[in-house]
């Protein structure tokens, strides 16, 4: 069976998750899930089942309702588990990353350039592995989880383990405490930011980046302000942890051209405030000595587009005065060390910085941990990208170098013991480069303005006092000129968008401090630190234990100290230090440090937190000089030296001097001296006091935003890494209140949200909540965590929030929002596609609608068009043809065109053939009559022109024998119009037919045509075949071989028929006999004239060839009967030249049968063909009558 392992220990939230989807996950190869929990953190939560300790390796399986059953306890576990659970988690990853991704990575915002998801997991599994090993050695990485949560020592083991592991950073819940490593442990690197970009606060181990990876992307989801809170004491490590964060936004947010832009200018502010606002203390060897508040200003894409620094209270004394072992500011040696030459020389410095009384006090010039010449660059380098010109960092280099020729500067007294300038050199060089006349400033430091009534009277100092006015000038200048200095800054940092903006808020303050000598400063800035620790108190403890109580949610108290009580003391109108000190500096008379102390011992000496020398007892009153006080804060006792508080928290600064900088033609020194201070006549504000009002002001930017908090651990005094001092680290454990901190998060619920707010991330889990709730807030967040199904002891409903107990529950919630985020986009997504495709389709339809009209409108109006028009036609059309037949008017004139042109165009289609079709000619319309027939004949013509040309010899000459047969027969003989269509051809009997004898006798007379013939007997009328041949002289009659007749053509004469044949022909017949061979004879008035060749005009094909012989013993007239009559007579015709030979007689006709006998053949129609010898002794030819076509 497949199964799934997972280690718990580091993943809560992802293990709960992970079990949660069990079934789902599992699918049908593996249904079960194997987890493997090995040890206390998880157990802490969920007691064992009993039997399994704490070391115990477990197999659990999902049970009902989300539980989990154990299915089984295993000591050893197989090598392989790291394997399985490395692939599960990589497919699981994997799995996950195809719908949403793993990491909830920042919305919609487009993270830095990843590897891929399977490199992310290999990292991941990387980093789980090391910590996995790593995990009896290294301790917990969150103090939530700690067993003994209450045991501090607990607390410090757990601290010194991961310390001396090089694990710095440990979690309370979602507090980072950070401990000073001194050395680097290359754990910031690109890389590392990479991974822990978009990852779960608890997936991955504790880590600066995680804590900013998950306030901006709180920030994003929110859409809130936030802010870090960065504490502890000086030399913990504050300022590079706010630069990591600084870093870690500067690579990870999503970037834009402008972005780039800010920050690098806020990675880059950070060299140059530390070079002006840092120094080397006994504590910290880059100490700062001002708080800072710098805003990140990010648009709603998660882009940095803006920054504002506020700074506080720098410690200014710092410029005229440093302790042993101190340093000025960094810039002063980074000048002096690193300056270039040219610069130097123009600044009047020398490169060494024992030359300069304001820089050798504390004799330590010279640090090894910082590198003055390589700060430098960065520095100058930095001040160019800032928008720094030329002119402002000459200036202030000016001024830095001024500050440093002022320290140097010497009085000595006259005779009247009034103070003298004594080295000029040094003024000359203030003059110069503060472009002050030197006289006016020699003035300055010397004299005082007392005012006198109306008049203004100069006063001369005495030396003590001019070099009082000079540090007091000196520290003036260097502290404008660091506002300046901000300001100019935060020039370059603004935001030019007036959009709404988001803001993580940074706060590096100075830390506690505690020197053998603490001064006013120190006061102030632990001051400062006791504001901020019951910023902390009440925002977390305070507040958290307020909120439950408010809220109606049962809670036991934890017990927490509040250091209210010493903020009063300090701060409290009329009765705190502060109110006593400022009544000390203004009050009239004569105040010193020391009224101040009596002041205080006499107002607040009953404080419990209050002690001086004069106030203890026995045993403290050794430890405390007589001008000491000693206060007893939150982080410990601190005792101050009450020399110089008055003067400092005076910071007087004499007229004279301040009217001395107004000529100055040094701009920045200019901006800070506006001319109209001096005739100020109003006070200025004591230092303690503007302290005060702006860590108000503090106070009400931080409680405006959420708070997240890094507490920053100094491990030991010597700055040393790798060691571990448990008393120090122990101390501070207490006084920043971690293990209250731990209490209350234990005892606590890790998470909590007004209803409304949790109601309207969450409302798309529920169906019932989306995508609104009717009811109340309250009521949708209870029916949106049932749905979810919540346990009852996973969370608590208050009065207006509700409180979630473990972070997984709400992880679990969020990673269900994260899917279901990207199902609502989708499915908003296909809502917007779908509405705007529905409007583009109406539209497109309202279009189509539109043009359809139009088209509609323009063919409707074009068929009406067209209609009048055929109206208009056919009414012409009708009026033509009704006058069609009068003369040609206006009304008839188109429509004759039209049937002339119809009739034309008619006719053109279907003009005849031939000129036999003529008949077929179309019928012209009345008007075209004439036309028509002038156009047949033209037509006819036509056609006969087209058929000669068409006409072949060959045709031709059978057409002249047709012509031929026409002229002979046409219209006289019954059957001539059927023989029109057979062609007529060269000979009927081949010459192979002829027998050869024949031919041999009659060859040389060229045969012209032969045809078969039937040869009638002249006497019994018996039918005989013969070949009749037409050769150029004769006609020969063969039988066979023998030439049976030779008729000579010229023996054929043709001559005229009688007009009244039959008459003729009868009387002809009857006087047959009597006629004698001679040519003509005359009867009844008829002549007859011998005939050529006889034919009937009936349907038969006899002919009877008459023969002029006067020969008795000749032959007579042939009696034939051919099948080829009309061909073989016209050839006969052709060939003898004998056109009019051919006689066509109706009735009978005579023959010869020799000379002198005659006989008849008869011709009559029947109903059949036939041919006998009638009675009479007459050959009767009987022919079908042929009906004429
Ligand atoms: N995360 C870290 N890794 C390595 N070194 C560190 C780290 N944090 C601090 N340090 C070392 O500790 C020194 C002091 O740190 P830092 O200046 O941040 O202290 P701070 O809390 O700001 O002190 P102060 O209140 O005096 O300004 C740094 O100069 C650096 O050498
Ligand atoms: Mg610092």
């Amino acid at each position: 069976m497949a199964s799934r392992t997972w280690r718990a220990d580091l993943y809560p939230s992802r293990f709960h998750t992970r079990l949660r989807n069990a079934p789902r996950m599992a699918g049908p190869d593996g249904p079960l899930i194997k987890v493997k929990v090995p040890l206390i953190p998880y157990l802490l939560e969920h007691p064992p089942p009993q039997g399994i300790t704490r070391d115990t390796v477990e197999c659990f399986s999902p049970g009902p309702q989300n539980t989990c059953v154990p299915v089984g306890a295993n000591s050893h576990d197989p090598p392989s588990t790291l394997w399985r659970l490395n692939t599960t988690l990589r497919s699981s990853f994997l799995r996950r990353g195809t719908t949403t991704p793993v990491f909830s990575p920042r919305g919609t915002v487009p993270g830095p350039p990843h590897n891929s998801l399977e490199d992310r997991c290999n990292r991941i599994l990387r980093n789980m592995e090391a910590s996995l090993t790593a995990r009896d050695r290294v301790g917990i990485q969150d103090f939530v989880l700690l067993d003994p949560y209450t045991s501090e020592s607990a607390f410090l083991d757990n601290l010194r383990k991961r310390f001396h592991e090089n694990l710095i950073y440990t979690y309370i819940g979602t507090l980072l405490v950070s401990v000073n490593p001194y050395k680097d442990l290359g754990i910031y690197s690109k890389k590392q930011m990479d991974t822990y970009m978009g990852v779960n606060f608890f997936e991955l181990p504790p880590h600066i980046y995680a804590l900013a990876d998950n306030v901006f992307r709180t920030m994003l989801s929110e859409f809130n302000n936030h802010f870090i809170l960065i504490s502890g004491e000086s030399g913990a490590g504050k300022t590079e942890a706010s630069k990591k964060i600084l870093q870690f936004y500067a690579v990870s947010c999503p970037s834009n051209r402008l972005l780039n832009n800010v920050g690098d200018r806020l990675l880059l502010s950070n060299p140059v405030l530390e070079a002006f606002g840092n120094a080397k203390t006994l504590k910290n060897d880059n100490s700062s000595r001002f708080g800072k508040y710098m805003d990140i200003q990010f648009n709603y894409r998660g882009e940095a587009v803006g920054g504002h620094i506020l700074s506080y209270l720098l410690e200014k004394s710092r410029v005229v005065h440093q302790n042993h072992g101190e340093r000025n500011f960094h810039i002063f040696y980074q000048l002096v060390e690193g300056g270039e030459e040219d610069l130097l020389r123009w600044l009047g410095l020398e490169r060494n910085c024992k030359k300069y009384r304001y820089l050798v006090q504390g004799d330590c010039a010279k640090v090894s941990s910082i590198n003055d010449k390589s700060d430098w660059k960065t520095v100058r380098k930095a001040l160019s990208v800032i928008d720094f010109s030329e002119s402002d960092t000459e200036h202030l280099f000016a001024i830095i170098a001024s500050v440093l020729h002022l320290g140097n500067l010497k009085f000595e007294a006259d005779a009247r013991g009034y103070a003298t300038v004594k080295n000029y050199q040094e003024i000359q060089w203030v003059s110069k480069l503060l472009g002050i006349p030197n006289q006016v400033l020699q003035q300055g430091l010397t004299h005082r303005k007392i005012e006198a009534k109306t008049e203004e009277v100069l006063s001369p100092l005495s030396v003590e006092h001019a070099v009082y006015a000079r540090d007091a000038l000196a520290k003036a200048i260097y502290g404008r000129t660091f506002n300046w200095l901000v300001n100019k800054i935060n020039e370059s940092l603004a935001n030019q968008d007036s959009s709404r903006k988001m803001v993580i808020g940074l706060l590096d303050i100075y830390g506690f401090e505690v020197f053998s000598v603490n001064s006013f400063e120190q006061f102030c800035i632990n001051y400062c630190n006791e504001k901020l620790q019951q910023l902390f108190i009440q925002l977390t403890l305070k507040s958290e234990q307020e909120e439950y109580e408010l809220e109606g949610i049962e809670w036991e108290p934890v017990p927490y100290f509040n250091n209210k009580i010493i903020c009063d003391l300090v701060e409290e109108k009329f009765r705190g230090i502060i109110s006593l000190l400022d009544e000390e500096c203004l009050r009239p008379g004569e105040a010193t440090d020391l009224t101040f102390l009596e002041k205080m011992e006499e107002k607040i000496g009953g404080h419990p937190h209050f002690v001086t020398h004069k106030l203890a007892d026995k045993n403290t009153r050794k430890t405390l000089e007589r001008g000491d006080f000693r206060l007893l804060h939150y982080a410990g006792e601190v005792t101050y030296c009450v020399v110089g508080f008055l003067d400092k928290n005076n910071d007087l600064l004499y007229r004279s001097g301040k009217e001395v900088m107004q000529p100055s033609k040094n701009a920045i020194i200019k901006h800070c001296f506006p001319s109209s201070e001096p005739d100020s006549k109003k006070r200025p504000e004591t230092v303690v006091t503007q302290f005060k009002s702006s860590l108000m002001g503090l106070t009400e930017i931080l409680m405006s935003k959420e708070p997240w908090y890094v507490r920053c651990i100094k491990p030991n005094e010597a700055k040393q890494p790798a060691k571990f001092d448990d008393v120090l680290v122990r101390h501070q454990i207490k006084y920043l209140g971690l293990m209250e901190h731990l209490r209350v998060r234990r005892a606590g619920f890790a998470y909590r949200r007004r209803y409304e707010i949790f109601l309207q991330r969450y409302k798309a889990l529920c169906p019932d909540t989306w995508p609104n709730w009717k009811g109340t807030p309250e009521e949708g967040v209870r029916c949106l965590i049932k749905h979810l199904g919540y346990k009852t002891d996973e969370y608590k409903l208050g009065r207006t929030k509700i409180f979630i107990r473990h972070p997984r529950t709400l992880f679990a919630t969020e990673d269900a929002f994260q899917v279901c985020k990207h199902q609502l986009a989708t499915r908003i997504q296909a809502k917007y596609k779908g509405w705007r495709v529905k409007e583009d389709y109406l539209r497109q339809k309202e279009a189509a609608t539109r043009i359809e009209n139009c088209w509609r409108g323009l063919m409707a109006r074009k068929e009406r068009e067209r209609r009048a028009w055929a109206v208009k036609v056919i009414k012409k059309f009708i009026k033509g043809f009704m006058t069609r037949n009068q003369p040609a008017c206006i009304d008839n004139s188109e429509y004759l065109a039209y049937v002339r042109q119809n009739y034309l165009t008619r006719l053109k289609e279907n003009l005849p053939k031939t000129v036999l079709e003529m008949g077929s000619w179309l019928t012209p319309p009345p008007i075209l009559k004439e036309v028509s027939e002038l156009l047949q004949n033209i037509y006819i013509r036509y056609l006969v022109r087209q058929f000669v040309r068409e006409i072949t010899p060959q045709r031709k000459a059978q057409l002249l024998l047709k012509a031929q047969t026409s002229s002979m027969f046409k219209g006289k003989k019954e059957s001539y119009p059927f023989s029109v269509c057979r062609l007529f051809v060269d000979t009927r009997i081949a010459l192979e037919d002829i027998n050869l004898k024949v031919l041999q006798t009659i060859q040389h007379e060229h045969i012209k045509y032969s045809v078969p013939v039937v040869k009638y007997d002249r006497n019994g009328f018996r039918p005989r075949l013969r070949q009749l041949i037409f050769t150029q002289e004769a006609a020969y009659l063969v039988e066979e071989t023998k030439i049976k007749q030779r008729i000579d053509y010229s023996s054929l004469k043709g001559g005229f028929v009688a007009k009244k044949l039959d008459l003729s022909l009868i009387s002809l017949t009857q006087s047959v006999s009597l006629v004698n061979r001679s040519d003509f004879f005359k009867r009844g008035g008829w002549f007859v004239k011998r005939r050529g060749v006889s034919v009937s005009n009936l349907s038969d094909n006899f002919f009877i060839l008459h023969v002029t012989c006067d020969d008795i013993k000749q032959k007579g007239d042939l009696v034939l009967q051919c099948d080829y009559l009309y061909e073989a007579l016209t050839k006969l015709s052709v060939v003898g030249d004998k056109h009019s030979c051919v006689k066509v007689v109706q009735g009978s006709v005579r023959f010869d049968i020799q000379p002198g006998r005659e006989g008849f053949v008869e011709f009559k129609s029947g109903q059949e063909s036939m041919v006998y010898r009638a009675k009479n002794g007459h050959l009767m030819v009987e022919s079908t009558r042929t009906k004429s076509r």
